[in-house]
């Protein structure tokens, strides 16, 4: 009977819950948004959120919470200091992650910004896996040096290398003998956001963990996507099968001397994140630094109720049942652009769908930002909102030439629990039409380019 009901065994993908509260979706003709692109300079981070009907652009803080979460937020205590709804998350998180200091920040760039003017010095290097955007612009505008060691198969998007999201060892261990006492951190980001969301082998992160402490180095998990993480390695490690999600995950937390969350991916919130740290010498550098510009440590600029909703959603993360149908949707997707034959990154990672629009649209020079051509081809032909990765957020600039990142990816994001499969349908179906209209998708250029965090608000023209 068991084996009958399994979810496995349909085509239809369950979600594991019900919906209780709708938002409209308003739709709109591909001649609006075709003027929409055009007062938005091209840049979808410039349209109005009501203007797009699938928002694929972010999976961070567009997650929809849960009867209990706004039960939750409805508890939620707003004492300036010592608030039992700190005392909620605290304990949660110390559950979940096996650390005891638990620092809360309104978000993952704020516990980024704090670790590493804690952590690091001006002129040293940090070393990571790969670095996210914000994680990267808070070391660089800080003045350290940011070198990104992925492993060697995720420069492949085809490869279906289970593990893309592990650092290249060989390579690790050479930069700590070249660069010694210069290096100030080492991250791994769990999944590897800008590689794919892609998950990390456990014994790849322990190797790293282990070379970080011979070399006495801080190592940082960057977890904002830790449940998701913990599940590929459940799904790929036959080693780690026999644990549960959330044993996988305080495992891997625990090789941490600091971690970093942004509680809005897998926090399952709105808003929210936290910094761990497990050296003593380090905690009252880091609060004292969040008292400066988040709040005092019992809120770290959240309210009581954004405590409340963290707490709980980042149990809700860890359900099993919600992880596999999480995951499912994902492969789903792929699997559906597969069939049309649009490169997507192999094998699918645990929040967004990766196309490798460079291969994709193989007529356009990386120079001409065929990432972005696919993006807005999206948003015109199905109103799809979602976002580049590649050389328009990490491209360099020398002078007035545009040199590519390695990849032109394409992220289709998908927000926690928002969407259904008849969503991702829809979206299958426009990629269909963008399959038929290849030929004529042409690249673009720069019109306006900021030198931090261009991707934001970046201005493009067609060529
Ligand atoms: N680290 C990773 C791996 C991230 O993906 C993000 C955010 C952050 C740190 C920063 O967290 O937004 O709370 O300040 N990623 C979002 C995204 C913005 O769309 O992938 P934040």
């Amino acid at each position: 009977m068991g084996e009958l009901l399994s979810l496995d065994k349909f085509k239809s993908i369950i979600e594991p819950f019900r919906i209780k509260v709708v938002e409209p979706i308003r739709k709109t003709s591909r001649a609006e948004r075709l003027e929409l692109l055009k007062e938005a300079h091209n840049n979808l981070f410039n349209l109005k959120s009501e203007n797009v009907m699938i928002d694929l652009l972010t999976d961070s803080g567009t997650n929809a919470m849960s009867a209990e979460q706004w039960a939750g937020i409805m508890r939620g205590d707003e004492s300036y200091a010592g608030s039992p709804s700190f005392l909620r998350f605290e304990k949660t998180i110390q559950e979940i992650t096996g650390h005891k200091v638990v620092i809360p920040t309104h978000q993952g760039r704020a516990s980024e910004r704090i670790i590493i003017q804690s952590l690091t010095t001006p002129g040293q290097y940090v070393i990571s896996n790969t670095l996210f955007d914000t994680t990267r612009a808070n070391a660089e505008v800080w003045g350290c040096e940011v070198i990104d060691l992925p492993c060697v198969e995720s420069k492949d998007t085809q490869s279906s290398f289970e593990f893309k999201g592990n650092m290249n060892l060989a390579l690790f261990e050479g930069k700590l003998k070249e660069l010694g006492s210069k290096v100030g951190l080492v991250v791994m980001t769990l999944t590897n956001n800008s590689g794919g969301g892609q998950p990390a082998d456990p014994e790849n992160v322990g190797a790293v963990a282990r070379l970080c402490k011979a070399h006495n180095i801080p190592f940082m998990i960057d977890g904002c996507r830790f449940a998701e993480n913990a599940y590929l390695v459940k799904k790929r490690n036959p080693d780690s099968q026999k644990f549960t999600a959330r044993q996988i995950a305080r495992k891997l937390f625990e090789l941490a001397d600091v971690i970093s969350v942004s509680a809005k991916k897998d926090g399952i919130a709105n808003i929210g994140g936290f910094i761990c740290v497990k050296d003593d010498k380090w905690v009252e550098t880091m609060r004292n630094n969040l008292i400066l510009t988040e709040g005092f440590p019992t809120y770290g600029g959240l309210s009581g109720r954004d405590l409340e909703a963290v707490a709980i959603g980042l149990n809700e993360a860890l359900d099993e049942d919600y992880l596999g149908y999480r995951t499912r949707c994902i492969e789903y997707m792929c699997e559906g652009l597969r069939k049309l034959g649009v490169p997507v990154m192999e094998p699918p990672g645990g929040h967004a769908i990766y196309v490798d629009a460079r291969k994709f649209l193989d007529h356009i020079e990386p120079t001409k930002l065929p990432g972005q051509s696919l993006a807005l081809a999206l948003y015109e032909l199905g109103g799809i909102r979602t976002c580049e990765i590649g050389t328009v957020m990490f491209g360099k600039m020398n002078g007035t030439e545009l040199t590519p990142h390695t990849y032109d990816l394409v992220r289709l994001a998908i927000p926690r629990r928002v969407y259904t499969q008849s969503h991702f349908d829809y979206v299958i179906e426009v990629f269909e039409r963008v399959v038929e209209r290849k030929a004529e998708l042409r690249g673009l250029r720069f019109s306006h380019r900021p030198k931090v965090l261009p991707h934001f608000s970046s201005h493009f023209e067609w060529l």
